[in-house]
């Protein structure tokens, strides 16, 4: 038993295809989209369960649920009873009912959105129409920022989110190619070879791990 366990409900199932590619998992993972009900054990297992939703594809939720999780397994390398399980959830309006079932076992929902203009209505969809409505506490976390493209992108996501009334986590997800690379590889960001961007990579998401108080203490 590790103190992480990942869980994909996504049917298309790229957490799958890319958790079987990493040889060491550093948490447990498990596929339910067929068996959403099985969520239900979560509840009573008196982890925090973190669900990482945005029906808009390709945001990068599989990328921050891996790699989150694998940072929080690491801190929490000792301890053995089951701390955080993260679920990873469907990037499609189609499985809104698999996004559904799994809100009502989780404690908090994880937002990811890019920081681009394309993505924001979608972005307000998900947060208006599905997760509000539950009561749940959510952030919104911005991904895949290039820092070459400058602030301006940047700022103005921002800008739009506080406009929204949105929480919005200070931790940015850069973009990196180690992470893109990354799921063609098999490997999570702490696993990732030794190099400058390697470090800065994981730098994020240790930062959202602290952030979030993941690991620290409880
Ligand atoms: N911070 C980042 N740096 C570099 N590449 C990234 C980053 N975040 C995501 N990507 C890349 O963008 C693509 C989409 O990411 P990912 O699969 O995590 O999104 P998703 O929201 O899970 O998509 P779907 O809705 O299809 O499940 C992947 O190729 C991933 O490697
Ligand atoms: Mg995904």
């Amino acid at each position: 038993m590790t103190a992480v366990h990942v869980v994909s409900i996504d049917p298309q199932a790229s957490t799958v295809w890319w958790a079987n590619r990493i040889t060491n998992l550093p948490f447990d993972f498990s596929q339910e989209h067929d068996t959403p009900e099985n969520l239900a054990v979560l509840k009573d297992t008196g982890a925090r369960v973190h669900v990482i939703a945005n029906q808009k594809g390709g945001v990068g939720k599989t990328t921050v649920t891996l790699n989150l999780a694998a940072v929080v397994a690491d801190v929490l390398k000792h301890q053995n009873a089951l701390q955080h399980v993260f679920i990873d959830t469907p990037g499609s309006l189609q499985d809104e009912n698999l996004l559904l079932e799994a809100l009502k076992y989780a404690h908090d929902v994880l937002v990811p959105m890019p920081p681009e203009g394309l993505a924001f209505d979608p972005t307000a969809r998900t947060i208006q129409k599905v997760i509000e409505p539950t009561g749940l506490p959510y952030h919104v976390l911005i991904n895949n920022w290039d820092p070459r493209d400058g602030k301006a992108d940047l700022e103005e996501t921002r800008e739009y989110i506080e406009a929204q009334g949105w929480p919005v986590l200070e931790t940015v997800i850069r973009r990196y190619k180690v992470h893109t690379r990354a799921s063609v590889e098999g490997k999570v960001v702490t696993q990732y070879e030794e190099n400058r961007p390697s470090y800065k990579a994981r730098e994020d998401f240790y930062r959202l791990a602290i952030e979030r108080g993941y690991g620290g203490g409880k």
